[in-house]
């Protein structure tokens, strides 16, 4: 496995509060988030089917995703409710000069 490095994925203002978007890093689909001014990522795809988290419903800190409004952290990854059991992936970000960057 090759070691994660910085990648710049997007300009932070492209991420709007509760509307997320879908990112890629190779292969990895990402979803970054706006909450509350903070930008998080997390794996793009849901843990119990083929859905995209960026066509989900965030409220807040929480996304639920489009198919089996199964429910995670956005924070932590963490799966909130069923029918999720597996949390999400989540990738470190900071950012520098307007740009995001992800951990990938
Ligand atoms: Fe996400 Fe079923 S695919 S809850």
């Amino acid at each position: 496995m090759t070691e994660a490095t910085w990648h710049s994925v997007a300009a932070k203002d492209d991420v709007a509060p509760d509307e997320p978007i879908k990112v890629e890093v190779g292969d990895t689909e990402i979803a970054l988030f706006n909450v509350d001014g903070e930008i998080f990522a997390t794996s793009n795809i849901c843990t119990h089917a083929f859905a995209s988290m960026v066509h989900g419903f965030q409220e807040g800190d929480e996304i639920e995703c489009p198919l089996h409004e199964g429910r995670f952290s956005i924070k932590t990854g963490e799966a909130l409710c069923p029918p999720v059991s597996e949390g999400l992936r989540t990738f470190e970000v900071k950012i520098e000069d307007g740009k995001v960057l992800v951990k990938a």
